[in-house]
């Protein structure tokens, strides 16, 4: 099987600078030959370039943040994937921020209609234009995918094709009032650290799978923001929340995606290197190689 790096050095989705520096500090830690070592034949041609615009030919639409570059980049992001997707390959996009994954999960609906998406976060970034209070992207791209709020022209090319019951989330604990509205109202399925404490992981795991996924038959979207783990493990990242998964808690999540056997791609997201102290941006680096390498198939025995 070859895996597809696609490395995304992307900001724009939110205000704080450095999360585009996070995929060149991934590839640097030496993912490639990670990945190569469990037995993938890896292809990555280079961290995508992606076209810039100046903040004055991209001025707020309503309080939506850089909404022509965001648009543009993920439109560019979702052709990127579809095309590794379309050849048989596995994309593996490293972020930058998650705005991206409106890109990433086009592309994986284009080759996969059926496939369901498991979205690991401290947050559901399922803010609709009516809803936001940031205007920053990355915590919206799921409202675009599933086609709620009001539309926004410039992202006309993103298509609803997402369904509310193909979606899950597991590590939530920092939801908008009108996010847990948007849940509710779309009995979407989410499973917050309170379920995590609640069951534990491996339960969770099984209940997320059984609800997207009941025959264990459709390919899997992994979307994983490392903010979904707890800052002590993953400090350098933009929107820590405490309270988050641990370190196993997070590499079991992936680890039993891979033994489904039915993971078609996977997001990296949200790593920062610009963010907190060396040996942090270094632990939390490292912690985004390993669940890359845990999603793909690294076992503990
Ligand atoms: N809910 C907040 C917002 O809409 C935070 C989103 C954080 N998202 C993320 N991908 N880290 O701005
Ligand atoms: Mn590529
Ligand atoms: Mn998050
Ligand atoms: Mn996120």
């Amino acid at each position: 099987r070859t895996v597809a790096i696609v490395g995304c050095p992307f900001s724009g989705g939110q205000p704080k600078l450095g999360v585009d520096q996070g995929p060149i500090h991934l590839v640097e830690a030496g993912l490639i030959s990670q990945l190569e070592e469990l037995g993938w034949k890896v292809k990555f041609d280079g961290h995508h370039q992606f076209e810039e615009i100046n903040a004055a030919a991209d001025p707020p639409i309503g309080i939506l943040k850089n909404p022509r570059l965001v648009s543009r980049v993920t439109e560019a992001v979702a052709k990127a994937v579809g095309a590794h997707a379309a050849q048989g390959e596995l994309p593996l996009t490293l972020g930058g921020d998650h705005s991206l994954a409106m890109g990433t999960i086009s592309g994986t609906l284009m080759k996969y209609p059926d496939a369901c998406v498991v979205w690991i976060d401290a947050h559901a970034d399922i803010n609709t234009v009516e809803t936001t209070g940031s205007g920053n992207i990355h915590g919206m791209p799921v409202s675009f995918l599933l086609g709620i709020g009001s539309k926004v022209d410039e992202f006309s090319w993103v298509k609803p094709l997402l369904k509310a019951d193909r979606l899950v989330y597991i590590g939530l604990r920092d939801i908008d009032a009108g996010e847990k509205k948007i849940l509710r109202d779309n009995n979407i399925k989410a499973f917050s650290m309170h379920e995590v404490d609640k069951y534990g992981i491996g339960k969770v795991v099984d209940m997320a799978l059984d609800h997207v996924n009941p025959n264990r038959d459709r390919p899997i979207h992994l979307s994983f923001d490392v903010d979904a783990l707890d800052p002590t493990v993953a400090p350098s990242t933009g929107t820590p929340v405490r309270g988050g998964l641990t370190f196993r808690e997070g590499h079991y999540i992936c680890e039993a995606i891979s033994e489904t056997g039915l993971l078609v791609a996977l997001d990296i997201m949200e790593v920062n290197p610009s963010l907190a102290d060396p040996a942090s941006v270094k632990q939390t680096v490292a912690v985004g190689c390993s669940l890359a390498r845990s999603a793909l198939g690294e076992t503990l025995l």
